[in-house]
């Protein structure tokens, strides 16, 4: 069979590098790529990002499963355009995608349904905003409403500060659309995980569990990022914790979905808070798999991912299961120099070792000039190896990263140290 995966960055290399796996698979497609998958055999990259030739490709094609990766088709309705057409394609309804693409209606959805999260309000207007904000003290957490590319969501550790997120929002207009309405979150404190889990609509198969690394530098300092580096499993979540993920957190955001209209089918990603005495709450949903955690899980898969996806687009997930490879995984991003705010692309890159069963270069922002591999991105590859404990891999992952070489290249030298820690 043939398939689509679309996207372009690391998370979709590794679903298609996988799906390509599979002995059913003639070939997949990957709409738009980048330079790992234009040249990862069993792949082929196709320069279609509208609806419209993503739907007319697949249609000629003959495509039998489209896989979605990113957020942004989700938001603007990939999927209900596919199913309008009969075609299958595995990902939420644009409906239900507004998990994660506003803010407020998961706000309001936990509310209505009792999962726990950080008490919020919203806002349309500043002054009111910020009257709130004076009520409430810092820290304080500011939120633009809609997708914002990882720029919505400051941490606000004095009131000015939260006062300027407010201003920037609301009055400045610095993230658009998506930045016109605020949601103000009560600061949560603790332990993030990354809780990923596949959806057909009613029952939910949890992947492995991960931990993600947002702040650019070592320690957990500087910017927010995408992630700059994920490990699976996290150690964090206990076999107890993961139980009362799925009871508490899970199954009631399913059954809220399909009793409010819009039955949740594709992965669905629960941003998690822990806290010190274990409790956790729900920071935010993606409609997607993490990017850099799908990296590491998809490693770990050793089931047959179009299987499992079919199983979903079926309703039958209830009987699958999936079998995951007890080694552990790491995967470190190699971000360009510029690195999140303006991150400077064109740069050769060097070194990329050959990939092994246990160590794989997955590629974001890199393109083929040529025969030459350049950046073209901000966070450029995420070297990703396996081994029998998370310092083992985690060992593999820094060996292959260090002969990689493009210009300005920045990493973090402490993915996994929280894992670490507990083991
Ligand atoms: P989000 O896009 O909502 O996941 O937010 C991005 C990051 O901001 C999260 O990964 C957290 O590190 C942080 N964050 C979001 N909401 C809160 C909150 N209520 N309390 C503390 N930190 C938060
Ligand atoms: N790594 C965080 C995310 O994918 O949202």
């Amino acid at each position: 069979m043939k398939l689509l995966v679309i996207g372009g960055g690391g998370r979709e290399h590794a679903l298609a590098w996988k799906l390509a796996q599979s002995p059913r698979v003639q070939k997949v497609f990957v709409a738009p790529g980048n330079g790992g998958t234009a040249k990862e055999p069993g792949l082929e990259n196709v320069g279609l990002d509208t609806t419209e030739a993503l739907l007319a490709f697949a249609r000629s094609e003959g495509i039998q499963l489209t896989v979605v990766g990113p957020e942004a088709p989700l938001a603007h309705g990939v999927v209900d355009a596919f199913q309008a057409d009969g075609l299958r394609i595995f990902g939420p309804t644009r409906a239900a995608a507004q998990l994660e693409s506003s803010k407020d209606f998961a706000k309001r959805f936990m509310v209505r349904h009792g999962i726990p999260t950080a008490r919020h309000a919203t806002f349309e207007r500043a002054t009111e905003a910020k009257a709130y904000v004076a009520e409430q003290g810092a820290p304080v957490v500011i939120k633009a409403d809609g997708l914002a590319a990882g720029k919505g969501v400051v941490v606000a550790t004095s009131v000015q500060q939260a006062n300027d997120a407010i201003d920037a929002m609301l009055l400045s207009n610095r993230l658009g659309a998506a930045g016109a309405r605020v949601v103000i979150e009560e600061c949560l404190v603790g332990e993030e995980a990354s809780f990923i889990v596949m959806c057909d609509g009613r029952h939910a198969l949890p992947l492995a569990t991960s931990q993600d690394h947002k702040r650019l530098r070592d320690g957990d300092e500087g910017p927010n990022t995408g992630g700059m580096g994920a490990y699976s499993p996290a150690p964090v979540v206990t076999p107890e914790l993961h139980a009362r993920v799925m009871r508490e957190i899970i199954q009631p955001t399913l059954q809220g979905m399909a009793r409010d209209g819009m039955p949740y089918v594709g992965f669905l990603y629960a941003g998690l808070m822990i806290d010190r005495d274990g409790n956790p709450r729900t920071l935010e949903f993606n409609c997607r798999l993490g990017d850099p955690e799908a990296q590491p899980i998809l490693m770990r898969l050793k089931s047959d991912l179009v299987t499992l996806l079919e199983g979903a687009l079926d309703g039958t997930l209830a009987d699958a299961t999936a079998e995951w490879d007890r080694r552990s995984a790491l995967g470190i991003v190699l971000a360009a120099r510029g690195y999140p705010e303006q991150p400077v692309a064109g740069d050769r890159i060097d070194g990329l070792p050959a990939p092994s069963e246990d160590c794989r270069i997955f590629h974001a922002g890199s393109r083929l000039d040529g025969t030459r591999l350049v950046t073209s991105g901000g966070r450029v590859l995420c070297v990703t190896a396996l081994g029998d404990s998370l310092r083992v891999a985690r060992q593999r992952a820094y060996a292959a990263a260090e002969g990689i070489r493009f210009e300005g290249m920045q990493y973090r030298r402490d993915i996994g140290n929280r894992g670490l820690r507990r083991a």
